[in-house]
């Protein structure tokens, strides 16, 4: 039984490139039983290992409301997301989780929503995202903006395209540096900003990229008027337990881990204090 503590084996079932450097997983655990039992909220994360190399955390990408796989999206960096990428269809890895707190859905039942994210930012807002298209009625408007460095590095092409078309959500698209054939915005994430229509007082922002983009996007957003409580990221910490027993996530007496990866702006800003 997949849980916080042990290992389960999953299957990877299918595998789509991303970006050069990042591949999107679909895993299913090899125990049926085990499959239909597990439970996750969008935000909430796995430690995924690969046998004989090691293990790592990853947020889940794919929604609750999706239920016949599970989804990561994984950049190459290292000794285990080398040996994850060396892996394909029918290669099994060990999945413990779910991990950490998610995101609250209940508490953005009725809001305006929106999602900011930049490069490799997405896949964590992704499996948010679906869930809430598909319990469309339970929520406000939805916009979403986002950025990578190139076209090349934007992350699920197909689904953004799929978004762009639909006319129950905005979807806003940039890139640092255009590439021959684009024909979009060119320029970093918070000139979106000044695209979208923004509700400060009845949105909840939900902000994933690099730190970097995350500083500026917030700092705007706080200029605009948005709560600090309102704008919810998540913190990624080098890892090992997952579970609140190693300290290697600890920031002041929180785990992040364990009481995050999801915070709002207003518990960061405390705990960097
Ligand atoms: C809660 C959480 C969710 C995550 N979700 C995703 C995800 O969905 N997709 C994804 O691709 N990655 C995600 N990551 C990052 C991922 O866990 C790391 O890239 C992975 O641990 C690297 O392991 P490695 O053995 O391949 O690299 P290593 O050999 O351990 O390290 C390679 C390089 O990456 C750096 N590095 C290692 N871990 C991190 C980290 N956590 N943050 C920044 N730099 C790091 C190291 O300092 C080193 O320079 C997440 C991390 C956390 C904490
Ligand atoms: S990773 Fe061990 S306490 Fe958070």
């Amino acid at each position: 039984m997949a849980d916080l503590f042990s290992p389960s084996v999953s299957t990877i079932l299918s595998e789509r490139d991303e970006t050069p450097d990042t591949r999107t997983y679909q895993l299913r655990f090899r125990d049926s039983q085990e499959h239909e039992r597990f439970v996750f909220r969008p935000g909430q994360f796995l430690e995924l290992s690969v046998f004989g190399v090691g293990e790592a955390p990853f947020c889940l990408a794919s929604s609750p409301t999706r239920r016949q796989f599970l989804e990561v999206t994984v950049r190459r960096t290292g000794q285990v997301t080398d040996a994850l990428h060396a892996l394909g269809p029918g290669d099994e890895i060990g999945v413990r989780g779910p991990c950490g707190n998610g995101f609250d859905l209940a508490a953005a039942e009725g809001h305006d929503l929106l999602f900011i994210a930049g490069g490799i930012g997405l896949p964590p807002l992704r499996g948010l995202i679906w869930n809430i298209l598909d319990e469309r009625d339970r929520f406000g408007r939805v916009t979403i903006l986002y950025g990578a460095r190139t076209p090349t590095d934007l992350v699920y092409k197909d689904e953004l395209q799929l978004w762009q078309g639909r006319d129950d959500i905005e979807l806003f698209v940039t890139v640092d540096q255009a590439e021959p054939g684009w024909e979009g915005n060119v320029g970093m994430v918070p000139i979106l900003l000044e695209m979208a229509e923004l509700r400060p007082a009845s949105t909840l922002t939900y902000v994933c990229g690099p730190p970097i983009m995350i500083k500026f996007v917030i700092q705007d957003l706080l200029m605009r008027g948005f709560a600090e409580e309102r704008v919810i990221s998540t913190l990624e910490r080098t890892m090992q337990c997952g579970v609140g027993k190693c300290n290697h996530c600890c920031i002041g007496h929180l785990y992040v881990c364990r009481d995050g990866p999801v915070f709002n702006y207003r518990q960061i800003r405390e705990m960097v204090e």
